[in-house]
């Protein structure tokens, strides 16, 4: 043995300390990776069928204005006094079986797993033949059963109830969760639960304009006003009464590839598809930093080619085929693709149906659209103020009920009846189908304790008035017209 092969006990011990003190670092480094890797990257729920996709995947919104997954989850326990019934399906949202999520609603992982709003919960609906019958739901067609607005108003009365807390919040989260690990609790603690309620209480306030609107009911929402709050801080309480109400019927997004310059929006106010899907994002809760572009494409691409359902029921092909040269006559100048007049607007004095969701879209708010995306080669360009309604492709009609834009009226055959012969007050939010009339069953108030939504023509914005092409024709025309309509 020599000098310089054998170690001093200081050297040793001086060694020995080193590699604790490596070791300590090395297992402090794992055990920070295993706690934050989920944390800090960013990673939606992705799903391989493309319908899934559109139904639950992300487009984005859950970065800056998603909730907390477990919040979300505990809402309805926590809370189920407000809520019309028993958890989110109260209010209308399709849950499909084994699915954790209701359809329209995507996750995805920033620091947390959060929940956010996709195109789906707007533009998917159901369908039934008979009250028992299973719901069929149908991607792309409007969400007729969906009550956005008891949405609204649920997460916006949660956040202002003294409920709204860790202690009482944590428990349920616990008992659902199988337990949180200890850093996800700290967090949900002292930051998610608490800034939750803050940007809930925030966008209630933001919205409380709503409390002066009729109510919406399913299938329908106020298209720019949300916008105008959120997105650029009009001062609500200033506007003009008569553009504060702009409550829109949910429309079909199939077919998208037919309609590319057209001029779509129901009062035509853009020709752009893919402006208008990024505006319709924006809608959902993205924001121009937090879109997901990739993700958008995808489902719009699905969306371009996607055909409309085919119709699923009996159709009389002799009444029909009459049907068929009564359209020609009476509607697809306006109304059928390859014809002139397809995708323009027909000026308000013309078409005569109720101005609001016209006059809601103001030079501001076009003004103010064109600044978002500032900076962003995808900057909006293609938005106009317009003069009336548009004359929107029929494809796929049959699934569309209620009709016009505000969703006055409640079938095909009640839209050929002379405004004052329509019906004055019917409900929505049934999804049984009327193979008479053609749209869903409008007179039945309360399913197995499921109360619809009583739709009241005479209240601001919901007038049936106008469209009086062909309620002039006769009783079996109009029945022969309805027929054909079914099959476009
Ligand atoms: C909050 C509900 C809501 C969400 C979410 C939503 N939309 Fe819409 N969408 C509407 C409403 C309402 C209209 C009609 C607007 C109007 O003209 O007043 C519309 C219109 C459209 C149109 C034009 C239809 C036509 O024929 O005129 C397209 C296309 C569209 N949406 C696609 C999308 C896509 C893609 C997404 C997701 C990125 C999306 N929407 C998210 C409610 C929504
Ligand atoms: C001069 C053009 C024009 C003619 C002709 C015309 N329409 Fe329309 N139609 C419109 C416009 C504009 C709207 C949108 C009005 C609104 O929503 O306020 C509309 C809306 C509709 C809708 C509602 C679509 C939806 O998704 O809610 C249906 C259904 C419809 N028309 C059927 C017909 C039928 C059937 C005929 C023929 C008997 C016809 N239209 C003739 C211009 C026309």
């Amino acid at each position: 043995m020599t000098e310089q092969t054998s170690q001093t006990p200081l050297q040793t011990e001086v060694k020995a300390t080193f590699k604790r003190i490596w070791v300590v670092i090395l297992g402090v480094v794992a055990v920070a990776i295993f706690f934050l890797w989920p944390i800090l990257s960013n990673s939606p729920v992705d799903y391989a069928n493309v319908e899934d996709h559109y139904k639950y995947g992300s487009i984005g919104s859950e970065q800056v204005n998603g909730v907390p997954y477990w919040i979300w989850k505990v809402l309805p326990d926590v809370f189920p006094d407000k809520l019309p019934g028993k958890g989110y399906d109260s209010l209308g949202f399709i849950h499909e079986p084994g699915k954790d999520l209701p359809v329209g609603f995507s996750k995805r992982r920033v620091f947390l797993d959060r929940v956010g709003l996709n195109c789906a919960v707007c533009h998917t609906g159901t369908l039934r033949e008979t009250p028992q019958s299973e719901h069929q739901v149908i991607a792309a067609m409007p969400a007729n059963v969906v009550n956005l607005q008891g949405y609204i108003k649920f997460v916006s009365e949660v956040a202002l109830d003294s409920r709204f807390t860790a202690s009482r919040m944590l428990p349920e989260i616990e008992k659902i969760s199988g337990g949180l690990n200890p850093i996800q609790k700290l967090i949900y603690q002292y930051i998610a639960i608490p800034l939750t309620r803050d940007a809930l209480i925030r966008q209630g306030n933001q919205l409380s304009f709503l409390n002066k609107q009729p109510n919406w009911g399913p299938g329908r929402v106020d298209t720019f006003n949300p916008y105008k709050a959120i997105q650029f801080h009009f001062p609500m309480d200033k506007l003009r009464e008569d553009e504060l109400i702009g409550t829109s019927d949910f429309p079909s997004v199939w077919n998208q590839k037919p309609r590319e310059g057209l001029q779509l929006h129901w009062d035509g106010n853009n020709k752009s598809v893919d402006e208008r899907n990024k505006s319709a994002a924006l809608g959902a809760g993205v924001t121009p930093t937090t879109i997901d572009l990739k993700r958008l494409k995808r489902l719009a691409d699905w969306l371009w080619e996607l055909p409309p359902p085919v119709y699923p029921y009996k159709v009389n092909e002799t009444l029909a085929a009459t049907g068929e040269r009564l359209f020609e006559n009476n509607c697809a100048s306006c109304h059928a693709f390859g014809h002139p007049k397809i995708g323009k607007v027909v000026p308000i004095q013309e078409i005569a149906t109720d101005r609001h969701r016209l006059d809601s879209y103001t030079y501001e708010t076009l003004s103010n659209q064109n600044t978002l995306y500032a900076g962003y080669p995808w900057r909006f360009s293609h938005f106009r103020k317009t003069n009336g309604y548009a004359n929107a492709p029929l494809d796929g009609v049959w699934l569309r009920a209620p009709y016009l834009h505000n969703g006055s009226v409640p079938n095909l055959r009640d839209l050929l009846e002379k405004p004052e012969n329509r019906p004055k007050k019917f409900y929505r939010g049934d999804d049984v189908f009327d193979q008479e009339k053609v749209g869903f069953v409008s007179n039945v108030a309360e399913e197995s304790g499921k109360k619809y939504f009583e739709f009241d023509t005479t209240l601001p914005g919901n007038s049936n008035s106008g469209h009086v092409y062909g309620t002039e024709l006769s009783s079996e025309a109009k029945n022969a017209l309805v027929e054909y309509m079914k099959k476009l």
